[in-house]
């Protein structure tokens, strides 16, 4: 399995940023773990990797659902906070079916309700807690896609 551990706030921008740089096509991924676990800290970083201009300043969408951001390769970031979303049928007055026709990479905290209603994402990275509050994050592929893009992150 793989994992990495990160000891500050920055070393997970870090990663996130590695990968935004890897990737070049659309792609979902699901974060999960606990409050606080760093999963937008990570996505932070992601969008920096992914050439989202700088004069964005990236906050978790817990109110609004989801968040858009032009990114570098036509691509677009869409982050999404589900914590609050009461079921999934609330996804389709955001339009959320409609993002896969985009050049999207659709990254989602809070994913259960997702995962629940068997929306396949192509990764999952779920956020721990070690036992010097260290943060352990583990890679999950489902699929082609997401097996192609996890070798090139550890490769
Ligand atoms: N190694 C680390 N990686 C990420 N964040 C860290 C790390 N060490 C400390 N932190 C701190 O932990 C907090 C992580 O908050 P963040 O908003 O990223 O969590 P979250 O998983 O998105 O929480 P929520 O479920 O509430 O959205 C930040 O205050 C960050 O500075
Ligand atoms: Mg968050």
């Amino acid at each position: 399995m793989h994992q990495v551990i990160t000891r500050t706030d920055e070393q997970t921008q870090d990663l996130g940023q590695q990968i935004g740089q890897i990737l070049d096509s659309g792609i979902s991924i699901a974060l999960t773990g606990d409050l606080g676990c760093g999963k937008t800290t990570f996505v932070k970083g992601l969008a920096r990797g992914l050439g989202v201009d700088a004069g964005y300043h990236i906050t978790s969408p817990t109110f609004t659902i989801i968040n858009e951001y032009p990114a570098d390769k036509n691509l677009r970031l869409y982050h999404l906070d589900l914590y609050r979303l009461e079921s999934v049928e609330e996804l389709a007055y955001i339009g959320f079916e409609d993002l896969a026709d985009y050049d999207a990479v659709i990254v989602v905290e809070w994913p259960g309700l997702l995962m629940k209603d068997r929306y396949l994402f192509n990764l999952e990275l779920t956020f721990a807690w070690d036992s010097e509050y260290n943060r352990v994050i583990s890679f999950f592929a489902y699929g082609q896609s997401g097996t192609n893009v996890l070798s090139k992150i550890f490769s």
